[in-house]
């Protein structure tokens, strides 16, 4: 798969996502990475890239000419048609589902914004998507871009050693959150490690883990739960769970009812 970074710090993109999984998968050729700087296409002495906004305000705006040359090389080293994603926290959620969707295509443009934001013109025309990381700005997408590409890279197949572990993953398949994990050594000043996870046996230790995953949920993400499919038999995991974390704990948490 290819990624196609659009930038004023490209290299930075690239830097973040040339480590662990990212540069191994890279290393492996599952995935390239491409960094295109607007200011490399922008006209003039000075290669403008953003001006005032119209209407007054702080901040600059990033202008509509320079990102269009920028595409039109992009497009032009490979003809092969990107699906351009804007990252900004006016986009919809980046979540695991839609990372997976994403990690299916050939090929992703990310457009990163800096200052106050894109010319809408721009965005209107040449955007497929806006997607945001979460709710909080950040100074630019940039960030936002190399989380995009860890969370899409890493379902690449042949990306993750054990293919096992993306399944495993909070998010993936059920929307629960992941259970605990632990190593050795089995006994340390900061606790044991639960017994049932030394026993051996496979179906009480996977009844744990699905049990630990709804009781995580419910304690730390309720709204998940809403959306998950849970069977009868997942309910009365949860119960026990909730049961037993009231008589440790004496009250529910916060938000639920
Ligand atoms: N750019 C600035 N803040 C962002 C966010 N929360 N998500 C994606 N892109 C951004």
């Amino acid at each position: 798969m290819r990624f196609d970074i659009l930038s004023l710090f490209p290299d930075f993109v690239a830097q973040i996502a040339g480590h662990g999984v990212v540069g191994r998968a890279g290393e492996r050729g599952l995935l390239s990475i491409h960094g295109w700087n607007p200011r490399d296409w922008a006209e003039g002495n000075y290669r403008r890239v953003d001006d005032r906004p119209f209407g007054g305000g702080p901040g600059m705006v990033m202008l509509i000419e320079p990102l269009q040359a920028t595409l039109a090389a992009m497009r032009a080293a490979d003809p092969a048609p990107a699906h351009v994603i804007y990252l900004s926290p006016q986009g919809r959620p980046l979540t695991q589902a839609r990372a997976r969707e994403l990690a299916a295509l050939p090929r992703i443009a990310l457009l990163c914004g800096r200052y106050e934001g894109v010319d809408e013109r721009l965005l209107q025309a040449e955007v497929d998507e806006e997607l945001s990381i979460g709710d909080y700005v950040l100074s630019g997408g940039e960030l936002a871009a190399a989380v995009l590409i860890d969370a899409v890279a890493r379902l690449q197949d042949g990306a993750l050693n054990d293919a096992e572990s993306a399944v495993q993953d909070s998010f993936e398949g059920d929307g629960l959150l992941d259970c605990p994990h632990y190593t050795r050594p089995v006994e340390h000043a900061l606790g044991k490690v639960p017994a049932v996870l030394l026993s051996g046996n496979h179906a009480e230790i996977a009844h744990w883990r699905r049990q630990q995953s709804l009781g995580r949920t419910w304690l730390r993400r309720p709204d998940l739960l809403d959306e998950a499919a849970l069977s009868k038999a997942d309910r009365k995991l949860l119960e026990a769970f909730r049961a037993q974390w009231l008589a440790a704990v004496g009250e529910p948490p916060d938000g639920d009812a």
